[in-house]
Parts: C-alpha cells; structure tokens; sequence
C-alpha cells in the first residue's frame, strides 16, 4: 500500500525493520482505544475501575493539551473522582517504563494502592506521509497494568541526555499578534535521525541492561524474558547478541504493530501473559529509549 505513494518497498521495510502489519486509527477515538486497555487491565487484576485510586498515562499524543488523557480516561472508566489523582507523562517511548518508576515511589510511599498505568499513542498522526523515513515505521496502539503495593521492581535504571534534535515532533503553533513569528517553526511532522537513534539505542541498552542486571544481583541467565521498545527488529537483535542470550528470550510484535512508542512494551507484556508464556514469578527485564534522549530500564518479578 505504501509503495502505491512512497519511493519504498515492502522488501526494504522488512529487510530493514522487520515490520509487515501496522494498526491505524481510522474512524475510532484515540481515547477509546486508551480507556479500553485501560479497562482490561484493571479486569485482568480482578478489580473494578472504582478500586483504582490514581491513574498515570503516558502519551505523546493525546489531542488536548490540556485536559491531560488520565483525566479523560478516568470519565471513560466511568470513576467519579474526586479521590484518585490522574497526570500524564511525557517521555516518549520510555514513558511506560518511567511509569514504573513514579508508581514504585507512589505504592512504597503508601500514597496509592491500586494503580492504572497506561501507555497510549497514535503515533501515525505525527508522520508526514510523504516521508519515507518516518512513515513506514511507527502504529497506533495502548496497553495498561494494574500495579499494586509489593516488591517486585528489583532494580531500575533511568537516564536523560539532551539531545533535541534526533527525534522532534514540534506543538502546533502560530505567531500571536504580538510576535513576528521569528522562531516559531510551523512544521508539524516527525523528524528523526534514524541511524544516529539506531546506534544509540543498542549502545544505550546494552549499558543498561548490563547495570540493572549487577544493581539486582543477578545475571542475564536469570531473566526469564527481556521485553525491549519494539522500534526495529535489527535493533533488538543487535541488543540480543550483545547480551549472548537465546532468541526465545526476546519476545517481539513490531512486525505486527510497528513502532507504537510507549504502548509498545505493554503490548508486548499483554500478549506474553495472555498466551501463557508470561507465567506469575518470571522475572522480566523490560528496556526502552526514545525522544529526549531518554532511556529507562526495569527488573520486574512478575
Ligand atoms: O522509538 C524510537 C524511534 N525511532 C527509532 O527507533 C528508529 C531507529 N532507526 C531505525 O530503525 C533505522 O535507522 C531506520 C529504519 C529509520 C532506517 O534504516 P537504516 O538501515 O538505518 O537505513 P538508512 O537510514 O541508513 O538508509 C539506507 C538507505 C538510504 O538510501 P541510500 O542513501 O543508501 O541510497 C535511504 O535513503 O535506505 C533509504 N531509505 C529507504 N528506502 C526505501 C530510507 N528509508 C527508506 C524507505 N524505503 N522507507
């Protein structure tokens, strides 16, 4: 379909990222899609959406500035309020396993019990479609988890290095009547410096993933699954025998959603645990990086 309108082939993007089917939001609502992961989880824990006492989304693309989406998927939940805070985070891709983190603190601090975390992006929306760069990538989808308190977040590891330029998606803006529009870029499309984020990615991860695994006292062997951003496959691989570790270690759906930024590791854990792969004890390993540059890293006991 896209070679019908782009310089690209179907033998380039599956060479180069692995990826053959993406999922679009059409005639749905991006905040459906948000509020019905939203709703499975809190199903899967055995819980009503009414248990819930504070609800964190992390996402890139919710259509308001402000309301932020936790809110908007507290009233699709149906939960009145006023007693469970919402907020949103913006971290890019790593924005579910920043989620993690924040969550940890909030559960140990005991100012929460039952929390919603949920990653959701329409990420197609940001693609200038005659990009070739861009737009072969990324797919709309949103995952969530019910965390609860316990302690099961062994180790973590969060970083953050300037770098504006590698991945930018600019807000929408015009000049007021007050400014000369000087300074203000008009484009709204995502640019990306993809082989400079390729080489990052596998550099920063493997790092990563090295550290938590010695801050956990452990070794890659004891992981059960490794759950990493779903951007391109032969940046997983890349980790992967970095890492010396077996394939089946290294569960992978980009090549049936493309590149859905934060949702990405969420799906990955739903259909992991749906299928009865991700069994209660497994320790999984979950690694991100993204926009910022930004990248996080979790050792969870399932
Ligand atoms: O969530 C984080 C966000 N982003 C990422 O994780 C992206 C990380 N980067 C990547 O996944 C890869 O760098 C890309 C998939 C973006 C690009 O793959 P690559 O193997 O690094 O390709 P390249 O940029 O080195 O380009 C190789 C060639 C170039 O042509 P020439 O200069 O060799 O003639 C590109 O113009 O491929 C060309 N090209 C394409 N050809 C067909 C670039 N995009 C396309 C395309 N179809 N869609």
């Amino acid at each position: 379909m896209l070679s019908e309108f782009l310089d690209t082939s179907d033998e380039w993007i599956t060479t180069r990222t692995g990826i053959k089917t993406r999922h679009i939001l059409t005639d749905e609502r991006f905040e459906d899609l948000a509020t019905e992961a939203s709703a499975r989880a809190i199903e899967a824990a055995g819980l009503c959406p009414d248990d819930i006492d504070y609800i964190i989304c992390s996402n890139v693309s919710n259509y308001y500035v402000t309301p932020h989406l936790a809110s908007i998927i507290q009233g699709g939940l149906g939960i009145k309020g006023p007693n469970c805070p919402t907020m949103d985070i913006n971290v890019a891709c790593v924005g579910f396993v920043y989620g993690l983190d924040i969550c940890d603190a909030l559960l140990a601090t005991g100012r929460a019990h039952n929390i919603l975390l949920v990653a959701a992006e329409e990420c197609t929306r940001f693609c200038d479609w005659t990009d070739r760069n861009c737009s072969v990538l990324f797919g709309d989808g949103a995952g969530a988890v019910v965390l609860t308190q316990g302690d099961n977040l062994l180790a973590r590891h969060m970083t953050s290095t300037p770098m504006r330029d590698v991945i930018v998606y600019r807000n929408p803006m015009e000049p007021t009547p007050f400014e000369t529009g000087e300074g203000i870029d008009t484009h709204h499309a995502l640019e990306m410096k993809g082989r400079e984020v390729f080489r990052m990615a596998v550099t920063s991860a493997s790092r990563d993933i090295s550290q938590v695994v010695a801050d956990a006292g452990l070794t890659f062997d004891d992981i059960d699954y490794f759950l990493l951003h779903q951007a391109n496959l032969r940046i997983n691989e890349a980790i992967r025998e970095n890492l010396k570790q077996p394939e089946e270690k290294f569960p992978t759906n980009v090549q049936r959603f493309g590149n859905t930024s934060s949702a990405a590791i969420p799906l990955l854990l739903d259909e992991g645990v749906r299928e009865g792969r991700i069994k209660r004890g497994d320790l999984l390993l979950m690694s991100a990086f993204g926009a910022g540059f930004v990248t996080g890293t979790a050792i969870v006991r399932y």
